[in-house]
């Protein structure tokens, strides 16, 4: 996996450097790293040359003109020489703009298609990514895993493209799934469901965010893509696989949970817990953020979100569970036994 320098800055700044921090290669379009965002960026680049020629063309005879036939001293009395009508200039400004506008339809539908018309394959990964507000439900029905705001997929290479195709949902408002580097942007709309697909080639964790204003914290709705290499990520799928693991140094913090209404809104696979309405923690620690990108998912910032969820991420649905200080530290344990 390529390390991007500010994840594994000393946690105790994480918070001001996830808000507000110098990020490298953040979300750079200019640069895909995956089928179909290649194709799009190719798409985009001959359009552009095509507009620029124009552009060029019809500027240069615009300042051509406004030059050679400016007002001059003693023109006053005259009128230039009038022009009506000519066939064949005629002609070439109709045909012309027809034909690149024809070529320009015909490149763009070809992409769309290409892009739209892409089917599973015997390899491929379905996932289903749900919108809420504000995170990421990422689900792979096939394979029995849910987790939150990181999607993970294998890379594939040249031989062997191995395409993720994603099933886009909303559980509330209108989302929009990006991720510059990896595919175009995508809706994801209440009670319907956008297809989309992305088939890195290079391992690395890719940046995206959510594209569609969603309300209040639509800015911190952070996602993140996860591109393993083939063992890595069945590594992954088996450990994702497993149930959450019972440590017995965490009892107390377990009760905690357990008696507080956490249990309705999030589920730990292999216990009672089996809440909807937040993220599932059945392996917490082994994501890398919290609250959807808005901090480093340490023990510190664990603490803060448990102590109030508001300080951290005003607006968030998740309430004030008022824990005293003792029973916050008893919580974060127990969570981070979540692994
Ligand atoms: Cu979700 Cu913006």
């Amino acid at each position: 996996m390529r390390p991007r320098s500010y994840l594994y800055h000393s946690t105790g700044r994480a918070l001001s450097l996830f808000a507000f921090g110098k990020i490298d290669s953040v979300t750079n379009i200019f640069r895909p790293l995956s089928q179909p965002a290649q194709e799009i960026k190719e798409t985009s680049f001959l359009v552009l040359v095509i507009c620029t020629v124009i552009f060029l063309v019809v500027g240069g005879l615009l300042v051509y003109a406004i030059v050679r036939f400016r007002h001059r001293p003693g023109d006053e009395a005259t009128e230039p020489p009038q022009v009506y009508g000519s066939n064949q200039i005629e002609t070439a400004w109709t045909v012309l703009p027809v034909l690149i506008v024809f070529v320009l339809i015909l490149v763009t539908s070809r992409t769309i298609a290409d892009i739209q018309n892409r089917k599973p394959a015997a390899g491929s990964v379905n996932a289903t990514v749900v919108g809420h507000q504000w995170w990421w439900e990422i689900r792979y029905p096939e394979l029995g895993i849910v987790t939150a705001n990181e999607l993970h997929v294998p890379a594939g290479n040249e031989g062997n493209h191995r395409p993720t195709f994603l099933k886009l949902q909303s559980a509330d408002v209108a989302h929009s799934f990006w991720v510059p580097q990896l595919a175009g942007k995508t809706d994801l709309i209440p009670n319907r469901e956008n297809l989309m697909w992305i088939a890195p080639t290079e391992p690395g964790t890719y940046l995206g965010n959510c594209a569609e204003y969603c309300g209040m914290q639509h800015a911190r709705m952070l996602l993140r893509v996860v591109v393993h290499t083939p063992q890595d990520f069945e590594r992954w799928l088996k450990e994702q696989q497993q149930p959450a693991i019972e440590d017995a140094n965490a009892a107390e913090g377990r009760k905690i949970f357990f008696a507080n209404s956490c249990v309705s809104c999030h589920a730990i696979r292999g216990t009672s817990a089996k809440g909807v309405f937040g993220p599932d923690l059945t392996h917490l620690m082994s994501r890398q953020t919290l609250a959807s990108g808005a901090a480093l998912n340490s023990h510190d910032s664990l603490r803060a979100w448990i102590r109030d969820p508001q300080q951290l991420k005003v607006g968030c649905l998740m309430p004030n569970m008022q824990m005293s200080d003792k029973e916050a530290d008893q919580i974060v344990a127990y969570l981070q036994s979540l692994r």
